[in-house]
């Protein structure tokens, strides 16, 4: 038996439980990992929160969709993306629905190998928002000699957008509050305050325009000056506002009906996040850790919606 994480109710982080439950052997194509971090993500709360809907025949609910850890058995056949998984490898696992919990099976074909760069707690936060964050750069075509816009650039898919973005040769302008600026300074980009005169302070950080928007804030201000500074409405992307986006001819991306899933982009991109994590290009900022017990104040944590970087949960 082994921990795991459950929400048995629709609601707020109080109907979060920790559980024992066999972890279960791995079949063919498959791995059993004993997890040394989860990373926490913004879907994670909402998966229980009622609004991608709330039938009972649902729960109790996993949750959690990425970890590190170390590959404990594999099953036959067990082929990841960089070849056979071996028993002692240490790896990262998305997407691995149930990642909150000590130890889980998952398909080999989600296992990429840790960089060592990355200690437990950042590994486990390198996948969904990277691949999310490399997923809005494609799809508006970013690359050297662009300015791009970044939208709520402190949180999790923030810091990985705008590393990857500086990466790419381009210039990032980037929306955070105060507390944030220095961090994007740090990684290269131009911050702005959010907020009344937003659309002043971007045309002075970026005088000669804006080429590209990105809006990972899902407020309506992102997507007006958006509209306004940035002439080509195909290199706006958004991963939130999804109703206005889809009705305003921008790319909107993600899992909701409607956006585009990204499905082959995100999964290759696995392999280039761990490739720039391994040169050093590339980090995970983690400023909070909790234990696995301790989920649902993780989860109260990243509902203030200030998050800097990424939370995880350690088993
Ligand atoms: N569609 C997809 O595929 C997909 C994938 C991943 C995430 N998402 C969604 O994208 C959003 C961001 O995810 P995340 O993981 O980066 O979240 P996060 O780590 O919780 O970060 C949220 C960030 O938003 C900033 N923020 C809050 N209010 C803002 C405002 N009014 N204007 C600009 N920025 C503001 C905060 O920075 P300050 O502290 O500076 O305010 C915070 O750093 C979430 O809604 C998430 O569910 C969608």
């Amino acid at each position: 038996m082994s921990a795991v994480v459950i929400a048995t109710a629709f609601g707020g982080p109080e109907v979060l439980e920790i559980a024992d439950q066999p972890p279960g052997e791995p079949g063919p194509g498959e791995a059993l990992i004993e997890i040394r971090a989860a990373g926490v993500n913004p879907v994670d709360y909402k998966a229980y929160s009622g609004v991608f809907g709330a039938d009972p025949a649902r729960l109790p609910l996993r949750l959690g969709s990425e970890a590190s850890g170390v590959v404990t058995a594999v099953g036959p056949d067990a082929m990841g993306p960089t070849g056979p998984v071996q028993v002692g490898a240490a790896v990262i696992a998305f997407r691995a629905p149930g990642a909150y919990a000590a130890e889980l099976v998952v398909p080999a074909s989600a296992l990429v190998p840790k960089p060592d760069t990355l200690d437990w707690a950042q590994a486990s936060g390198l996948m969904l928002t990277g691949v999310t964050a490399w997923h809005l750069l494609e799809a508006t075509g970013v690359g050297p000699g662009d300015t791009v816009l970044i939208h709520g650039a402190a949180g999790g898919v923030g810091v990985m957008a705008v590393q990857i973005a500086v990466d790419r040769g381009a210039r990032v302008v980037a929306t955070a509050g105060p507390a944030h600026h220095d961090l994007l300074r740090e990684l290269g980009a131009t911050p702005v305050e959010y907020g009344l005169g937003l659309m002043d302070r971007i045309r002075a950080a970026a005088p000669d325009g804006v080429d590209a928007a990105l809006d990972l804030a899902g407020t309506d201000e992102a997507l007006d000056v958006s509209f306004v500074l940035v002439p080509d409405r195909t290199r706006i992307a958004t991963i939130v506002s999804f109703e206005r986006g889809l009705n305003t001819g921008i790319k909107v991306l993600g899992g909701a009906p409607g956006a585009d899933p990204g499905t082959e982009i995100r999964a290759a991109a696995r392999l280039e996040l761990a490739r720039l994590a391994q040169q050093g290009k590339l980090t995970v900022l983690v400023s909070q850790t909790f234990p696995l017990a301790e989920a649902a104040e993780a989860h109260r944590s990243i509902m203030h919606g200030h998050t800097q970087g990424k939370i995880a949960l350690i088993p």
